[in-house]
């Protein structure tokens, strides 16, 4: 039995939870394994709409046990906001169906002011971070002095624990003019919120060895893209954890080989919110149209996402440093009515020629993309639910895709509801 990783290929918002939850139908268990409440991941089910940031899709879904594993930032207000809202659309979550690790760190409500003040530091530089303090929460981690979900067991500890942290951001709040925070301020409200999170504790790695030997299904559900990786990414212009499958084995527990297939989730155009390099960006009459055709605006913030054509180019380097094995492409039916479609196939920067994005932010910025145009089809491709309703011109563009990128479809997604979904290759499947 094959576990499958989902992660995106792109800038994030590639549909990963319309993807994840239709997956979920045939897992057992859905783990998120970094990222925080900077995702909004979709899902649309019999008319409902559901925005999920912390809560893995499965979810909805009864009988599916979620988890967060330890490479997810956890801001517990934000995690009890969340559970309270779907618990208002009739999910109910417990630690019957919901696990945190206990070793996850935490963000506190000074990695939300740091984030923000940095931003502002940053001045034209910033990278328009979605401002939970995800940042802040993961270099504290890195430092060695992050509180963990364990920690809120033991008051003496999670004191001095803070007053140790505190030393480090009160001195860079202070240079930035910024009064301290103190250890009160930050403790109380913790305190109080502990008795909510422990019952979900739990060493989620033993859980999925456990589960594993069971023989259960697991899918793992990735945040973000994998340019937004904080390696391989458009750095500095990325989040600040790995969003590349490997991430799911150290954000978990699982171990090598505890994945079987990983699905990169890829948007039929390109999308980015927040700043930097784009390279096939439209900020013309065709950008506003697919922005409005496709809804593109930020689950978590609101903002509108920058828009462009298909960049074969970076999605086919996603999918060689991703182990991606197939893709789910999504968001076909906004490609419906253009007359002609462009595809970026390689990039020229000062008299060079590229097949690749270099690191370089300075290139990155610079390069100007090689399109290849293909006409597109004036029928209607939305919600369906089967190859064969495909027009063929839709299907020349698929294919097109397929070679340049590398890579083979193994899921076509028509529209927003869980059920417009064509199959291609089961992913579970070897
Ligand atoms: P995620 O972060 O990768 O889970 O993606 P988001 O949920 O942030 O953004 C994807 C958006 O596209 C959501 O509004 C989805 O409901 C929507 N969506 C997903 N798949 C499709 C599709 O095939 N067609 C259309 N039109 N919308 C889709
Ligand atoms: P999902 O899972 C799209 C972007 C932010 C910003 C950068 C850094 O829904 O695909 P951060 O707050 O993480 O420090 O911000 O990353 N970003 C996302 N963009 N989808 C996401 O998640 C994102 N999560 C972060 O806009 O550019
Ligand atoms: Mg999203």
């Amino acid at each position: 039995m094959t576990n499958v990783a989902v992660i995106g290929s792109q800038w994030g918002d590639e549909g990963k939870g319309k993807v994840v939850d239709w997956l979920s139908e045939r897992a057992h268990v859905v783990v998120r394994f970094q990222g925080g409440h900077n995702a909004g991941h979709t899902l649309v089910i019999d008319g409902v709409t559901y925005k999920l940031s912390l809560l893995p899709s499965g979810i909805v879904r009864s009988g599916k046990l979620s988890i967060i594993g330890n490479g997810v930032v956890i801001d517990p207000n934000a995690l009890l906001s969340e559970i309270e809202a779907v618990g208002k659309l009739g999910v109910k979550v417990t630690p019957e169906n919901l696990r945190i690790a206990e070793n996850a760190p935490l963000i506190l409500p000074v990695h939300q002011k740091v984030d923000l003040m940095a931003e502002t530091i940053r001045g034209k530089g910033k990278i328009g971070t979605t401002g939970r303090g995800i940042g802040p929460a993961y270099e504290d981690k890195v430092a060695r002095r992050a509180i963990r979900v364990c920690d809120l067991a033991d008051e003496g500890l999670l004191r001095d624990k803070l007053e140790n942290l505190l030393v480090y951001h009160n001195a860079l709040l202070n240079a930035a003019g910024a009064p301290s925070m103190k250890v009160e301020e930050i403790l109380e409200p913790l305190l109080k919120v502990a008795p909510k999170i422990l019952p979900f504790s739990t060493p989620v790695w033993l859980l999925l060895h456990q589960l594993k030997r069971e023989g259960k299904r697991i899918l793992f559900e990735g945040a973000q893209g994998a340019l937004l990786d904080v390696d391989f990414g458009t750095y500095p212009y990325v989040t600040s954890s790995n969003t590349m499958a490997g991430a799911a084995t150290v954000g978990s527990g699982i171990g090598m080989g505890g994945i079987g297939y990983v699905l990169g989730i890829t948007k039929a155009y390109t999308t980015r919110v927040g700043s930097g390099p784009f390279p096939t960006e439209l900020t013309d009459e065709v950008g506003a149209t697919l922005g409005k055709v496709g809804n593109e605006f930020g689950t978590v913030t609101g903002r509108p996402r920058r828009c462009g054509w298909f960049d074969a180019v970076l999605v086919r380097q996603a999918i060689k440093i991703g182990g991606i094995n197939g893709i789910a492409l999504t968001k076909l039916d906004v490609l419906d009515g253009f007359k002609t479609i462009k595809i970026c196939v390689g990039y020229k920067h000062d008299g060079k020629l590229y097949d690749y994005l270099p690191a370089s932010m300075k290139i990155q910025a610079e390069v100007e993309p090689i399109y290849e145009e293909m006409a597109g089809w004036s029928e209607s491709t939305h919600g369906k639910r089967s190859w064969a309703d495909l027009p063929a011109q839709a299907i020349k563009y698929i294919r097109r895709i397929e070679e340049l990128i590398e890579c083979q479809v193994a899921l076509l997604s028509t529209s927003p509801k869980r059920e417009d979904t064509i199959l291609v290759k089961d992913p579970f499947v070897d």
